[in-house]
């Protein structure tokens, strides 16, 4: 067994985070497997395992925080060299910078080269679970499959249509990748048009089908910017049996798109009717705060989710980071720009704690492995990380959780580039992956 002191923080829901400030989380197991055995305040860790906690086991976090490793349900690894290329508006932002940045995965080189630095940051700022789009290249799904530690599912993207030539799959080649990588990775891989206008209605549908059949995820785009809704609308009323399509979303629907393993990204511009249509189908929506955010913030100026006429619509949402939409890899940055973008424009409910219950536990709950991750409870699987306490250390028996993530949220966002030294220890199945003096 192993003894991790410090101030212990357990996201539970939108309004609930456990909170043990002189705690202890004790792992047990052989690291790489180990898990969570239990989660208590100092003294009650030192009654009940006071023989087995000796100067070799036990780590002295008290200066600091102690977290439940982070889900990203939306990001695409494949565009870390874009994070930070000036954006203008989406479409353009595409073709400019992020296609030509994807179509050099054509290597497998080049993708097992990148996929082991891309994950290793991952696992460094504490992410181990979420769902991941990837090029269209067979290579680099398969070096992010190999590289990639946590509960992810992940897609190789399709494009069929209204795409550069270099990233230009038949419809026939499309769904036979499909195919042959479910086969090879089953739930794993999750089924992934990259959005409307470039994947065919007849690549969605027969691939939602054999997804479904494997139970995979389906994962796509939705109602991100309004030129792309404009655009997608125009040229699905074009097409045969679309022609009376009334939105993005019911698009998704006719080709069978959505479901309880459906992902969405953003879904910043949805109607009513078509929040209906996702609460029915329980689809859920993952919203990514620093991809939507203004251009002078470095993200594509997309708008502010509306996240409260999502929760009161019974739709269920988790945040992403959406690289390289989002500028930035850490989850505290996305939780940050959340809360932030919120409080600016008046809207009430934005809390650290509701943040980070949804870059955490509504994750994993979204797909489906919140019995074995998404926070600490005993037989969970020991993924964590350290983060010293950002001002007031002294106070901290008083602070709630609330003020305790607010001060840590603060200081990444006083330099947001270095949101990974915000990391002091980071820990995978037991298995320290990172760790800083
Ligand atoms: N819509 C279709 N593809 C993309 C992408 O790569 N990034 C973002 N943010 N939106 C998209
Ligand atoms: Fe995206």
């Amino acid at each position: 067994m192993k003894f991790y002191l410090g101030t212990i923080l357990n996201p539970k829901s939108d309004t609930e985070c456990g909170r043990i400030p002189s705690g202890v989380l004790v792992v047990s197991g052989a690291p790489g497997r180990a898990k969570i055995e239990d989660v208590l305040s100092i003294e009650d860790a030192q009654k009940k395992y006071g023989k087995s906690m000796r100067s070799s086991n036990t780590f002295d976090f008290r200066d600091s925080v102690i977290l439940p490793g982070f889900f990203d349900m939306h990001f695409h690894w494949v565009q870390d060299e874009v994070r930070t290329m000036p954006k203008d508006s989406l479409l353009q932002w595409l073709e400019r910078y992020t296609f030509p940045a994807e179509t050099k995965f054509s290597d497998p080189e080049y993708s097992k080269k990148r996929a082991k630095i891309f994950f290793e940051r991952l696992s460094k700022v504490g992410t181990f679970g979420g769902a991941v789009f990837s090029s269209i290249h067979e290579g680099a799904l398969t070096a992010a499959m190999r590289e990639a530690k946590g509960d992810f599912v992940i897609g190789n993207v399709l494009m069929t249509m209204n795409s550069p030539a270099e990233l230009t799959q038949s419809e026939d080649a499309a769904i036979g990748l499909t195919r042959k990588l479910i086969k090879k990775y089953g739930k794993r891989l999750a089924f992934t048009p990259r959005f409307a206008i470039s994947t065919s209605p007849r690549v969605m549908k027969e691939g939602a089908r054999i997804a479904d059949r494997a139970r995979c995820f389906k994962q796509s785009h939705l109602s991100e910017n309004r030129d792309e809704i404009e655009f997608t609308l125009k040229l699905y009323r074009g097409m045969p049996g679309f022609e009376k399509v009334k939105s993005y979303a019911e698009i998704y629907e006719q080709v069978g798109m959505l479901g309880s393993r459906a992902l969405m990204a953003h879904g910043i511009h949805l109607s009513a009717a078509e929040l209906k249509v996702l609460s029915k189908t329980r689809t859920a929506i993952v919203h990514c705060p620093t991809s939507n955010a203004p251009i002078s913030e470095r993200g594509l100026g997309s708008g502010l989710f509306d996240f409260k006429m999502t929760e009161r619509a019974g739709v269920r949402w988790a945040l992403g980071s959406d690289i390289g939409g989002g500028p930035v890899l850490s989850m505290f940055d996305v939780m940050q720009s959340f809360v932030e973008q919120n409080k600016r424009a008046g809207v009430k409910g934005a809390s650290c704690i509701k943040a980070l219950y949804r870059a955490t536990l509504a994750g994993a709950e979204i797909l489906g492995v919140s019995n074995h991750a998404g926070n600490f409870r005993k037989g969970k699987d020991a993924n964590f990380l350290v983060v010293p306490r950002a001002g007031g250390e002294s106070s901290d028996a008083r602070d709630n959780a609330e003020k305790v993530l607010a001060r840590i949220f603060k200081k990444g966002a006083l330099d947001r580039d270095r949101q990974d030294s915000l990391v002091k220890l980071s820990v995978f199945r037991g298995k320290v992956l990172e760790r800083k003096s």
